[in-house]
């Protein structure tokens, strides 16, 4: 019997040009070959990318979720990577690295971290999503539409083989606590949930038979490092075809220009744009915030690929529409709803700003 596939996506922003834009190609080169030299040995195999300033790690092997040795090898690639660009004074060099030394995993350590491991199926589609400028929760309303919109996926409906629908672990990142819903029954109590973002995150979804389909990274630095040093930019696994949604069902959600929290000093709202890798770049008023999957079928750990599925023109009017919401709500300025809500922006600089005019602050006459 062949042994279980692990796949592991870890990414990190170390370091980046000009401001929080992108990545260095030197970086890519320096993960992409520290990652080959551990194919064969401890990886079946490796692909390096990035989203705008972030890093991703997209690792195939057989040691299962949360590996030492695995997670040792990205923050090794990651401290490397970093410094290349300290050399090169990129900005924000080091920036998501947390710790001075490793200590067991580098979720906890400024990385975000998505992981599956399964048995390979006769065929095994797998889409990966890296995210920009955003937090965590942005995933939310995709995998929701995903695993639980008969309106998105018609296998849903169709299909006989979904019909069970899905089960979605919901994490609640500041009392660190998890629960199951199970949907479709679940629906309303998983959306009085998840339609908060910043505090309850979907991190696992599976087959009622257990069988994971989805995970993302819900790493919040904020909420590691007790202060802003830039956002999470998470990442998600999704699994497609034969009881899971079609690949087509798990991209369509991605044509609704929605809203997410992360842009400019991660203190702002604005769309989140599906683009191709060569797209992943954050620009204007340092975003807007970005979200690029690549595809691949697994063969016995290896990945056949990858295909840059926003790389379309099927995805052309969401992007000209995500550019509508970007002028609308960039016309706000410093006014919600395109800053975050206060408790929101407890986590940014505003709270140092507020400071320095406490004294000047006096009782309102009765
Ligand atoms: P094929 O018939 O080409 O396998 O496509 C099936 C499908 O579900 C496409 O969405
Ligand atoms: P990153 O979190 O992607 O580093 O962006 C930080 C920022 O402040 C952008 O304006
Ligand atoms: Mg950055
Ligand atoms: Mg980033």
């Amino acid at each position: 019997m062949m042994p279980k596939t692990t796949i592991s996506v870890m990414k990190a922003d170390v370091g980046s040009f000009p401001g929080h834009s992108r990545t260095h190609p030197k970086l890519l080169e320096k993960a992409a070959r520290l990652l080959r030299d551990q194919e064969g040995n401890l990886l079946i195999d490796s692909f390096v990318t990035h989203c705008g300033d972030d890093i991703e790690l997209i690792m195939t092997h057989t040691h299962g979720v949360d590996n030492e040795k695995v997670h040792k090898l990205a923050w090794d690639v990651f401290m490397e990577c970093t410094a290349v660009a300290k050399s090169m004074k990129l900005y924000g060099a080091g920036q998501d690295m947390l710790a001075d030394a490793f200590s067991g995993n580098v979720k906890g350590m400024g990385a975000g971290v998505a992981e599956m491991e399964f048995e390979e199926r006769a065929s095994d589609p797998v889409l990966v999503f890296m995210a920009d400028k955003t937090q965590p929760g942005a995933w939310n309303f995709f995998l929701y539409k995903i695993f639980a919109d008969p309106f998105n996926t018609a296998g849903l409906v169709i299909d006989p083989s979904l019909h069970k629908g899905f089960v979605f672990e919901v994490h609640d990142l500041i009392e660190k606590r998890m629960i199951l819903f199970s949907c479709p029954e679940d629906l309303y109590r998983l959306l009085a949930y998840i339609g908060a973002p910043s505090r309850y995150v979907i991190k696992h979804v599976f087959r009622r038979e257990g069988e994971i389909a989805a995970s993302t990274s819900t790493q919040r630095l904020v909420l590691v490092a007790g202060r802003y040093i830039g956002k999470d930019d998470p990442v998600m696994i999704v699994r497609a075809h034969s009881g899971f949604p079609a690949v087509g069902e798990v991209l369509e959600p991605f044509c609704t220009p929605v809203l997410v929290a992360g842009w400019m000093r991660g203190s702002h709202n604005g769309p989140i744009m599906p683009v191709g890798v060569c797209d992943a770049n954050c620009t204007r008023f340092d975003g807007p915030p970005r979200v690029t999957c690549l595809g691949f079928q697994l063969c016995n750990g290896e990945l056949i690929g990858p295909a840059d599925m926003f790389d379309d023109p099927a995805f052309d009017r969401v992007r000209g529409r995500c550019n509508e919401l970007a002028d609308m709500i960039r016309a706000h300025g410093p006014f919600e709803p395109h800053r975050l809500s206060p408790d929101e922006m407890e986590y940014t600089t505003l709270l140092a700003a507020e400071k320095e005019l406490t004294s000047r602050w006096t009782p309102i006459p009765e």
